[in-house]
């Protein structure tokens, strides 16, 4: 078991290995967008990861081609919804679009 910080609201929450990010996310409380509810099509989910990077699934092809479609995409950038928690290290995403 490792630990998941949301920011900017600073929730702390345990999370396992296996577990998708964006619905450990949600489970939470978090308001993250998720229109198309983890389809890798809408990239509402986009977030930074800030801490543990190698705490997570590495980014895929169809990951990244989403990415390649959105404005203020940087080197930290994830969609949680296509992203497993390894359960490695702890890790602190900052989460960019509300609902
Ligand atoms: S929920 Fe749509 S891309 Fe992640």
């Amino acid at each position: 078991m490792t630990t998941l910080t949301i920011m900017p609201s600073a929730t702390v929450m345990a999370v396992e290995e296996g577990d998708n990010l964006l619905a450990a996310m949600l489970a939470s409380g978090a308001r993250v967008g998720h229109k198309c509810d983890g389809g890798a099509a809408c990239g509402q989910c986009h977030l930074f990861v800030l801490e543990g990077r190698k705490g997570l699934s590495k980014t895929t092809r169809e990951e990244n081609e989403i990415l390649d479609t959105i404005v203020g995409v940087g080197s930290k950038s994830r969609l949680p919804c296509r992203v497993t928690i390894l359960g490695t290290e702890d890790v602190t995403v900052e989460v960019l679009s509300f609902v």
